[in-house]
Formats: C-alpha cells, structure tokens, sequence
C-alpha cells in the first residue's frame, strides 16, 4: 500500500502538531508494511481555483492553471492507494491551505457520470485514493472537529476510511502531561497500523487517541498560563 500525505501546515516540522501527530500514523503504517511519503503543501504553489470548469468542458480532467497543484501534486494524489490530508484546524475547519488543494482536485470528477439521488460527482480516473483525514486543534474538546468531520464525510462518501482528529495539540510537548502524551501518541501509530490492516480504525485505538490530558479546568488554566508568559516574555506589558 502506498500512503502520500499531505501537511497543509504553514509551521515548521518542529513546531507543527500536525506534523507530530501525523508522522506517529504513518510510522505505524510502515510497521504495518506500508510505504509513505509526506508532501508539505507549505512548500508548493497553489493557486486558487479559478471555477472555469475546463477541466470538464476543455481539457478533460486536467487543470489549466501552471503551477505545482497542476504539475506535480495531482499526480502525487493520483499515484497513492491511500491520501492523508492532515490540517490543522483553523476556524472550526480545514486550513485555506488544505481547502484550496481540494478544491483543485475538481480534475478528479466527471459532470456527465451518473449522479446518485443525493447529487455529487462520480470520478472520471478510474483508480482515485482512498481518504483518510488527520486534524488537530488546541482547545481541549472533541466537539471541535464536528465541523471538519461532517466537511469530509460529504465529499469523501464511501472513500473516507479514516479521521485521526487530536484536541489539546499544543499541551502535547507538556513535560508533565508526558504519561498521557505517550498513549496518545502510541494510540496514533496504531491507528496507522490499522488503517493499513483492517482499512479502518478500531474503536478502543480511537477512544485512546481522543483521551484528555486534564480536566478542562486545568486545560484552560495552563493555557491562560502558557500566553501570559509569551506575552511578557515578548516584552509586553
Ligand atoms: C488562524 C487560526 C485559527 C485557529 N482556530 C482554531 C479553532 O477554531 N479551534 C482550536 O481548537 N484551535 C484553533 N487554532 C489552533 C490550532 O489548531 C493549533 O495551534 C494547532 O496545533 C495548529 O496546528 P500546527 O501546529 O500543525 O500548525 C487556530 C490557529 C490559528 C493560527
């Protein structure tokens, strides 16, 4: 199984929660005998969508825009068994990031295919990935990702197989939530595992994965504590 992931994160490697909680899935995706490659779409001019649809009218199924979404990352997505589109979430949602990848993958559908009674656009290429989405965010509550869970699960259907989603992403580097830390990030490698296995993630792994750090009060008061110290140590008052 090929696994290409896509990191919409601006942040760098060492700073992005993202990319932690990310790089802990495809690790246990090897494990499981899987090869992976990550993409940092930080790295990659996209441009906008521009809404002419020629690549369902002109040019079928290709993009007429140059840049590197057209010239290299949708060969990229096409080429893998399985994408990972991991976003921090911005919003309640995807990053713009993110958003504008997909929005480029317009390529992907074919507008005269038949469309099911909930309407949608079937794909013209006739081997697409699979989709498995990998998100975090830094309140402490799951209820957080219901906005990008629902996003996904409508233009993925039946090809969504996975949603890695982590609460509480910037107390992960905690010195003293580190115990908890350490199940988590073993609850995202097998994730991955299974995710290549069984092409699902099994419930236990994922109650394990989503466990709090804290209560929420003690969340909130390191939280409180964590930005008054960047701004004095910033040299504000
Ligand atoms: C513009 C912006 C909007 C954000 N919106 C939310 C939000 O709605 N909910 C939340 O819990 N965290 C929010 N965050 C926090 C990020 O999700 C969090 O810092 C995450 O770790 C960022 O991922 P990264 O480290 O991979 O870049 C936001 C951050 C930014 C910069």
């Amino acid at each position: 199984m090929q696994i290409v992931a896509f990191n919409s994160s601006p942040r760098d490697n060492e700073t992005s929660k993202t990319e932690l909680i990310l790089q802990k899935f495809l690790e246990g995706a090897r494990r499981a005998g899987a090869s992976t490659e990550t993409i940092y779409l930080r790295q990659y001019k996209i441009k906008d969508c521009l809404g002419c649809f020629s690549c369902w009218i002109k040019d079928l199924g290709r993009c007429v825009q140059k840049d590197d979404m057209a010239e290299l990352l949708f060969e990229h997505y096409l080429k893998a068994d399985v994408a990972v589109l991991a976003t921090p979430i911005y919003y309640m949602t995807m990053n713009a990031r993110m958003k504008a990848f997909i929005d480029r993958t317009l390529p992907l559908m074919d507008p005269l295919a038949e469309v099911g009674p909930e309407g949608g656009h079937p794909y013209r290429y006739e081997k697409v990935p699979k989709v498995a989405v990998l998100s975090v965010c830094a309140f402490w509550d799951q209820s957080m990702f219901q906005p990008l869970s629902l996003n996904m699960k409508m233009i993925f259907g039946q090809d969504l197989i996975a949603e890695i989603y982590r609460h509480s992403s910037e107390a992960l580097g905690i010195p003293r939530l580190q115990p908890q830390v350490d199940k988590v990030l073993a609850a995202v490698g097998r994730a991955g595992e299974e995710v290549v296995r069984e092409g699902k993630v099994q419930e236990e792994t994922m109650a394990a994965l989503t466990q709090d750090l804290a209560p929420a009060t003690v969340m909130m008061e390191m939280a409180r504590e964590y930005w008054t110290q960047m701004v004095e140590q910033a040299g504000h008052k």
